[in-house]
């Protein structure tokens, strides 16, 4: 079976304190929590602190992004190697702000997800369709277009190490969030392209939702077969909100 994952990706929040409480309420609330994985995605400068606090449990760290070179000129880049240096076991790769706020191209984002894996440091490839593409009847093209961007480029015996995550542009802090039969049924597309790629790569495969889930949504959100956990964005910055889905995850 497949662990439930539930990630919180903090975007552009927080403040050294913010990060140690927040952290703290996530080791404490979660340490009974064992059938599912817990990570955490805070600014690039909170991670050594956010790395202290979770030292001891079992919640693990991750980055909202990965360079595609190991070091270099490559101004405002954080690479594999430093992440893995500071204990990230995770890199977002794809997200739709880094897409449409940063130009982000699915040839960019295939990169980064294979710089990470060459560190062991395991990529959560975000993909989703925006608004508009919704309306025009685009979205599996959208979504299989960068799903197979990532899969050209990452040798199949990697692929285990690879996350999914399906986040609709319009769901994403918009507080409209896709009704489980909406989201169900893009997991279940993105899953098939997996399996055709082997049986035990589609079964395998972890594909998260996310989009303005909430602990008012995700119980039946994550209910649904192909949904194998949660990509949390502003609820994941309220402890009692993010700690509330992962009950239900
Ligand atoms: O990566 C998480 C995300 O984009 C969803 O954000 O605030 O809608 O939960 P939010």
């Amino acid at each position: 079976m497949r662990q439930p994952l539930v990630a919180g990706n903090w975007k552009m929040h927080g403040s050294r304190a913010m990060a140690r409480a927040l952290s703290q309420a996530v080791v404490r609330g979660t340490a009974e929590l064992d059938a599912i994985e817990v990570v955490l995605l805070p600014p690039y400068v909170l991670i050594p602190r956010v790395s202290e606090e979770v030292a001891d449990s079992a919640v693990v760290l991750g980055a909202q992004n990965v360079a595609t070179a190991r070091e270099g000129a490559f101004t405002g880049e954080i690479s594999a190697p430093m992440l893995r240096e500071f204990g990230c076991r995770y890199a977002l790769v794809g997200h739709s702000e880094r897409r449409q706020l940063f130009g982000e191209t699915d040839a960019l984002v295939a990169k980064r997800a294979l710089a990470a894996l060459q560190e062991d440091l395991r990529p959560i490839v975000c993909v989703g369709e925006t608004l508009a593409e919704r309306e025009a009847s685009e979205t599996e093209d959208v979504v299989l277009r960068q799903l197979d961007a990532v899969l050209s480029a990452v040798p199949e015996a990697q692929l285990g190490q690879v996350v999914f995550a399906y986040e609709p542009v319009w769901a994403i802090g918009t507080g409209r969030t896709a009704t489980p039969e909406q989201a169900q049924a893009v997991h279940a597309l993105l899953r098939e392209r997996l399996h055709r790629l082997g049986a035990e790569i589609g079964r395998r495969a972890r594909i998260l939702y996310g989009g303005s889930v909430k602990p008012g949504n995700a119980g039946e959100l994550l209910a649904m077969p192909d949904i194998d956990g949660g990509l949390i964005g502003g609820a994941s910055l309220v402890a009692d909100d993010f700690l509330a889905i992962c009950e239900q995850a």
